[in-house]
């Protein structure tokens, strides 16, 4: 039988070994008795079967820096990190701020088939926060768009912001903001505090951050829109989305895997693979990440995996862009953070990582509970392998790899869309 598969011995969210029967794109079955004769068989023993992953905040770069990565390789790099749906970021050149752009990075998700891409749109035209872009003609487009964002700048213009916030209402769209009040951070280079004071640094204070999500959480809750919040990276922010969220308004956050495991003291070596914007905080604030991401005020993972061309990383700190490789490490790193430390069970990374960010993003067919009928888009983690991170061996196209020679724990073993395998024995498939 071709295209059918029987998964054996997995256990689904971290319970009791089953199989599974995939056919037809979707699972046809699920019982710990099952052996139909003619599938492939996918041995799972010992293996932990999640919903396929969903990223919210991926830079694909392509169209404009094929050089650092393309739709193609990001979504080799997405499968072998167990995802099987990424959103594409906006800031690519052009940007994707029309219906002909996203459907382009749409149609290419679509012939590399290894992962379902999903563009975001920008939020202002060419991301320069002055105009606001055709949101209606993206989210009609066939791309169907639902997240706008001008990510790696933020929307800075109150006006502006409520104007997108009331516009995308109209088709449950959200706005996800890059949180950065820019007044404050001209040259910044690290998170400000004593370490910046001692390298002498220019600092990126966490009041930047702040003061912008106090801001849109007030003009989401005044115009009852749906505002996410990029990559929350200090402790004074969670408290702002706690309170904003008690509000009961429509408010969503997420945490990046690298605000999660590492802190600002890794500036002190000038190696530029941890420069990022917002930068690597304190290990404070990375403790009240994990708690909050544990008990919902963040409610989920995603990657903001960055590629750069080396160029424009191998150079001094302050030259460097900022950004960080994170697709094909993130399971690892939540394991090692959030399930090895008892914050999460599989269940709960299920739901950060797959079923909060499907919904956030509307996508339909993802982000499933792992059940027969439901599309077969999953993930086979073995979670007791450890290995060290080896750059050399990344699909990405460029080799900014934060946690290169790390020993982390867990290996994504297969990746399934749609019914077909996109990763076998941790090797991509096609
Ligand atoms: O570090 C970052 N890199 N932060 C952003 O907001 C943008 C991103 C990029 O595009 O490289
Ligand atoms: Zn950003």
């Amino acid at each position: 039988m071709r295209d059918v598969f029987v998964v054996t011995g997995a256990r689904i969210e971290g319970g009791d070994p089953t199989n599974l029967l995939l056919r037809d794109g979707r699972i046809a079955d699920i019982g710990p008795t099952l052996h139909p004769a003619g599938a492939e068989v996918v041995p799972a023993d010992g293996l932990i079967a999640l919903p396929g992953l969903v990223d919210l905040h991926t830079h694909l770069r392509e169209p404009g820096r094929e050089d650092a990565e393309t739709v193609e390789t990001g979504s080799r790099a997405a499968a072998l990190g167990g995802f099987t749906a990424v959103h594409a970021m906006a800031n690519t050149d052009p940007v994707a701020d029309t219906a002909g752009v996203v459907e382009q990075v749409w149609r290419l998700g679509r012939e590399a088939g290894l992962c379902d891409v999903q563009p975001v749109g920008a939020v202002t035209v060419g991301l320069r926060g002055e105009q606001l872009a055709e949101l209606g003609a993206m989210a009609d487009s066939a791309a169907r768009v639902r997240v706008f964002s001008d990510d790696g700048k933020c929307v800075g213009d109150p006006a502006l912001m409520r104007r997108a916030l009331e516009y995308v209402k109209a088709f449950d769209g959200v706005i996800a903001q890059h949180a950065e009040e820019t007044r404050l951070t001209e040259d910044a280079q690290m998170n400000e505090g004593i370490l910046s004071a001692r390298l002498g640094l220019t600092g990126w204070p966490a009041a930047a951050e702040e003061a912008i999500i106090a801001r849109d959480t007030l003009l989401a809750g005044h115009v009852g829109s749906r505002l996410h919040v990029c990559h929350v990276s200090t402790a004074g922010s969670v408290e702002i989305l706690r309170w904003a969220k008690g509000k009961g308004w429509r408010i969503t956050a997420e945490v990046t895997p690298h605000h999660l495991l590492l802190t600002d003291e890794l500036a002190a070596s000038y190696d530029p693979v941890y420069k990022v914007n917002p930068p690597l905080r304190t290990g404070e604030d990375v403790e009240v990440l994990r708690g909050a991401l544990a008990d919902g005020t963040i409610d989920c993972v995603a990657t903001d995996h960055a590629p750069h061309a080396l160029e424009d990383k191998e150079t001094e700190w302050a030259a460097a862009r900022p950004g960080m490789l994170g697709l094909e490490t993130a399971l690892s790193v939540v394991t090692e953070t959030m399930v090895d430390t008892g914050l999460l069970d599989w269940a709960g990374v299920a739901q950060r990582l797959s079923r909060v960010p499907a919904r956030i993003g509307g996508l339909a067919a993802h982000g499933r509970h792992l059940a027969a009928g439901e599309a077969a888009n999953l993930v086979l983690f073995d979670p007791a392998g450890r290995s060290v991170v080896d750059p050399a061996r990344s699909a990405s196209r460029s080799r900014n790899n934060p946690y290169a020679g790390r020993d982390l724990p867990g290996r994504v073993v297969a990746t399934f869309l749609h019914g077909r395998p996109t990763v076998l024995d941790g090797k991509v498939q096609g």
